[in-house]
């Protein structure tokens, strides 16, 4: 029997064809199309016959089929079914022919739709897609009626596929012979059959034509029968954003689009480029109003067949650390503002599977950017720059290997306000994209920011400055505000001269006449109201502005000015409970700010937004401080109400409102939480927001809240200095006041965890003598206390700064102790949790012993220490590899020395520390034992009888090398041991003492 779809003859009783994959069964109905066919249609295919027939056309092909029908059929009475069938057959003629496509076929339970031909449609992709999406919503109501009637699973698959046939001959029944070249029809039929169950699969031809437009799944190759080469199959599963953007952003009105021809071919030129692959980054750069966004609006609404991600700077986005970047890469995974955590987790786990390997460390930043932390990824214990750096390098891979797939376009607006976080990420991708040697990806950044902002960066990019809209165009704008009434020509005249060019003034103006009773008719059609003479104009368009909100209802107004200390973009509910409304008189005062075209609809349902920066900057700066202050309070204790301090953003964003509602000490609370917790991602972001607690508690009056706060702060600071670098003199300042704070305070382990923060610093740059001074008082201090845990994490630090010494035989009693105190307590063991301490401990025992000449006992000590799985933390792997590669040293197992020194070194290289890197960088460059015997070794500084450290060990090293190793910055001291990786940090917890954790925040 021969295949209805591709012609190949198939064997006598085959139910699908060989060939195509296409369902042979013989039709159920086999009605003409045209009785089918809605008379408009019908009209319209007839008309343009004649021009189609002989035509190669570009079409996309749908085939929709019930899922598992034969099993369905058979559960049902013959009647029942083909009721069911009915239905389903209307759904789906409904949507193709709304989209203007044809229905070719009728099989038993589905059909094959075509669009494009006969009614020729160049977006026939997207219409099949939209048609497609369509059908799927009203078939999950029918299955669920099913469902609920009968018990059965009803569900369609559909596929979709594009490419190009020959028209033959159209009857006038629309019978149409065609010819389809390649597999069109065929692979459609196929990649059908992979569709879930309610699924849509689509080809990479159809997904290239209709990215940008749709949320496409990449399901990645598949071979699929009757295709020779595997073909890439993707998931549609709805509108994409920027297309429902564009579509939000019309429906609020535009003005009719003018000029701009020279920036559009400009931009037009650049995209083809990188089409043709080689990058290219425009930056455009004009005042506000001057229509940066509109341009790039315009210019992606041309840009068919590009994939677009979107993402913008907010104006108090400056200490949100990464937030654009965040956006950035929320439309690359393809994850909503409210997707649920599992959702974003899965988003982005296939969205860095894309670009193989997954980098774990990447992952768990950007679930942690993206406010779906994982509790099962361990915290890392990167350096912040490696994590950092690790995070960029996976959105580079991440666009990189979507430019080679498909044309990218990545917009992101309003650079003047980026996080510095975000600029670095910037700056990184573009240094990637215009590297020649890299010239491989088909992606074409367009970026927008107002003239002031001028980042380094820019010097290399393509920049395009746009001018104020030429006379003309401003008076075709002015023509489709206004409209023709002669007697407005003097007005006019005025306005253009006034606007200067600038098309949001115009439209403002225009729009500030109306409101006050200037002018009177429609939009394009007004008339004076009043003597032309008579109408004043405001100066600038933030007086426009500010007249437009003033001329408000006091309601409207209110919650206008609510909104926007709440930012350009407005949760509704976190709006309702700040202006404290009933629902629907909001509901109502937000219609009318909506149809002022002050504030309307936003990309979620669930928000608002300001038609305008510059509405919205306006409308904040114009209220009253005090009243102001007061919505602050508001938005804040809403937002924690709503949120709780989930993310650092959160705490950001906390400390920010409180800090402008000028309750300062929550501002330090939350400035001081903020800085811990992206001290890890951002160091030079910790420190901003710690050093913003000191200058906002420095006016209030001391509490022991006050006084904590200052400790804290400044404990975060060195600790942050241990990280990133810090000054000596700083470090020294920052350490006296917090001392002069504790005692105060009075409490213990505050002061130990002060003195092991700067203690270790000193250690750092070389005191080791301070370093140990440091350490005994915080044992003491801790003893002295009935906290075992801090107890325990204190004598770990004094047997590190006693070995430091050369203090040999008092290190191993102190680590000893320590050991055997937790091999007794289990509630000690409890209490410490995952700290590292207990590592750290065994490894100084370890180390002390094999000074002292046990290097057997050492060696069998680290290599327990490697066999303990619990102890498997970065850091610990590190450093009990580098030890045991010293000790087999001195052991004389060269072999066995440089296979630990190797496996140091990658860690270290892995966990991005340049110091442990160069501490392990010898281990395996000069495998031959410095120090051969321990007895050769020099009697140490230390203390008395039997206690030697080698000439040349790692301990003394620590104390003299780090004068002479890189710094992280000039004149900054030097932030790690060059022998060994640093101990754990402490993290003082402000909420209930003192803890100990492996990481800042
Ligand atoms: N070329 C243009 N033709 C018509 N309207 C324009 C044009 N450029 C900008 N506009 C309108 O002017 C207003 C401000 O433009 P926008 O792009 O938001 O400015 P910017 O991003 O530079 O601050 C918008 O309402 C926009 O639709
Ligand atoms: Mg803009």
């Amino acid at each position: 029997m021969s295949c209805s779809f591709c012609g190949h003859g198939n064997p006598a009783g085959a139910r699908f064809c060989n060939d195509c994959g296409a369902r042979l069964a013989a039709p159920t109905t086999t009605p003409e199309p045209r009785s089918y066919t809605p008379r408009h249609l019908v009209e319209k295919i007839l008309a343009s016959k004649s021009a189609l027939e002989g035509e190669r056309k570009p079409v996309t092909v749908l085939f929709a089929d019930v899922a598992r029908s034969m099993e369905l059929a058979e559960r049902v009475d013959l009647e029942e079914w083909h009721r069911l069938l009915d239905r389903l057959f209307r759904i789906l003629a409904a949507s193709v022919h709304r989209y203007e496509g044809t229905i070719n076929q009728y099989t038993g339970d589905g059909i094959m739709a075509l669009f494009g031909a006969p009614i020729a449609h160049e977006d026939h992709a997207q219409r099949a897609c939209a048609a497609a999406l369509e059908m799927a919503r009203e078939l999950r109501v029918l299955a669920e009626d099913v469902r609920r009637e009968r018990g059965l699973d009803f569900a369609v698959r559909m596929g979709l596929n594009s490419g190009e046939v020959v028209v033959g001959r159209i009857g006038d029944d629309l019978r149409m012979d065609y010819t389809a070249q390649g597999h069109v029809v065929g692979l459609a039929a196929r990649v059908q059959q992979l569709a879930p169950p309610g699924g849509i699969s689509v080809t990479e031809q159809t997904a290239r034509l209709a990215s940008g437009f749709f949320d496409l799944l990449d399901r990645g190759e598949q071979s699929l029968k009757g295709a020779s080469l595997p073909v890439r199959v993707f998931d549609l599963r709805g509108p994409g954003p920027i297309r429902s953007r564009l579509e939000r952003s019309r429906a609020r009105g535009f003005s009719r689009f003018v000029g701009r021809e020279r920036e559009l071919a400009l931009l037009e030129r650049a995209l083809r480029e990188a089409q043709s692959g080689r990058p290219k980054v425009v930056l455009i750069t004009a005042e506000p109003g001057a229509g940066k966004s509109r341009l790039c609006h315009e210019f992606v609404e041309r840009s068919r067949g590009v994939t677009v991600h979107y993402a913008r700077a907010l104006s108090h986005g400056r200490m949100l650390p990464f937030h654009a970047i965040a956006e950035l890469a929320r439309g690359l995974f393809g994850v909503d503002e409210d997707a649920s955590a599992t959702d974003v987790r899965g988003a982005v786990r296939r969205g860095l599977a894309s670009a193989q390997p997954v980098d774990p460390i990447a992952l768990a930043f950007w679930l942690e950017l993206l406010g779906a932390p994982d509790p099962a990824l361990a915290p890392s214990e990167l350096e912040p720059e490696a994590r950092r750096t690790r995070l960029f390098q996976s959105l580079r891979d991440l666009i990189q290997t979507r430019a080679r797939r498909e044309p990218t376009l990545l917009w992101i607006e309003d650079l003047h306000w980026l996080d510095p976080a975000s600029e670095a990420a910037l700056e990184m991708l573009t240094g990637r994209l215009l590297a020649p040697e890299l010239a491989d990806g088909r992606v074409l950044l367009l970026a927008t920011a107002r003239p002031e902002y001028r980042p380094a960066w820019s010097e290399r990019v393509a920049r395009l400055s746009l001018a104020p809209l030429a006379s003309q165009d401003s008076s075709t704008l002015l023509d489709g505000c206004l409209g023709f009434d002669p007697a407005l020509a003097p007005l006019r005249a005025r306005i253009e001269a006034r606007a200067r060019g600038n098309p949001l003034f115009v439209e403002e103006i225009v729009r500030s006449l109306v409101e006050c009773g200037a002018l009177r008719g429609e939009r394009g059609a007004y008339a004076p109201a009043a003597p032309v003479a008579e109408i004043a104009l405001p100066e600038t368009i933030q007086a426009v502005l500010a007249s437009r909100i003033d001329r408000l209802s006091p309601q409207d107004k209110d919650v206008l000015q609510a909104a926007a200390v709440v930012g350009r973009d407005v949760p509704t509910e976190l709006l309702r409970v700040v202006v404290d409304l009933p629902r629907s008189e909001l509901a109502a005062s937000l219609d009318r700010l909506a149809t002022a075209e002050l504030l309307g609809p936003a990309e979620s349902p669930g928000e608002r937004a300001f038609r305008h920066p510059l509405t919205h900057e306006v409308a904040y700066r114009t209220q009253l401080l005090d009243r102001r202050r007061r919505t602050h309070a508001g938005v804040a204790r809403a937002l924690l109400a709503i949120h709780g301090s989930a993310t650092p953003t959160h705490a950001a964003l906390l400390a920010h409102h409180f800090e402008e509602a000028g309750e300062h000490l929550e501002a330090a609370r939350w400035h001081e939480h903020a800085g811990r917790r992206v001290a890890r991602s951002d160091p030079a972001d910790g420190v901003r927001h710690c050093r913003r607690v000191t200058t906002l508690l420095a006016a209030l009056p001391k509490s022991r809240e006050t006084l904590m706060l200052e400790l804290t702060s400044r404990i975060a600071l060195l600790e942050i200095g241990r990280i990133a670098g810090i000054e000596e003199r700083e470090s020294q300042d920052l350490f006296e006041e917090a001392r002069a704070v504790v005692e105060r305070l009075g409490d213990r382990g505050g002061h130990a965890f002060l003195l092991t923060s700067y203690g270790r610093l000193c250690g750092l740059s070389g005191d080791v003598a301070q370093y140990l001074a440091c350490a005994e008082r915080a044992a003491e201090l801790a003893e002295g206390s009935d906290d075992a845990a801090l107890a325990f994490e204190m004598h770990a630090v004094l047997a590190h700064a006693q070995l430091g010494v050369g203090r040999l035989n008092p290190a191993r009693t102190t680590a000893a102790r320590a050991l055997a105190e937790l091999a007794r307590d289990a509630e000690l063991r409890e209490a410490l949790g995952h700290s590292t301490a207990p590592a750290f401990c065994r490894i100084w025992w370890a180390l002390a012993n094999a000074y002292l000449g046990n290097a057997a006992e050492a060696q069998a000590g680290l290599e327990a220490l490697l066999a303990d799985d619990k102890e498997g933390g970065l850091d610990v792997l590190c450093g009990t590899h580098g030890f045991l590669c010293e000790v087999l040293r001195l052991r004389g197992d060269l072999p066995g020395a440089l296979a630990h020194g190797r496996r140091a070194l990658e860690l270290a290289n892995e966990r991005g520390s340049p110091f442990s890197r160069v501490r392990s960088e010898p281990l395996v460059t000069a495998p031959e034992p410095a120090l051969s015997s321990p007895k050769r070794a020099s009697p140490s500084s230390g203390d008395g009888a039997g206690d030697s450290a080698p000439a040349t060990s790692s301990w003394r090293e620590s104390a003299s090398l780090p004068r002479s190793l890189p710094r992280t910055a000039p004149r900054s001291r030097a932030r790690s041991s060059p022998w060994t990786p640093s101990p754990p940090s402490w993290t003082p917890i402000p909420t209930g003492g003192w803890r100990n954790s492996s990481a800042l925040g």
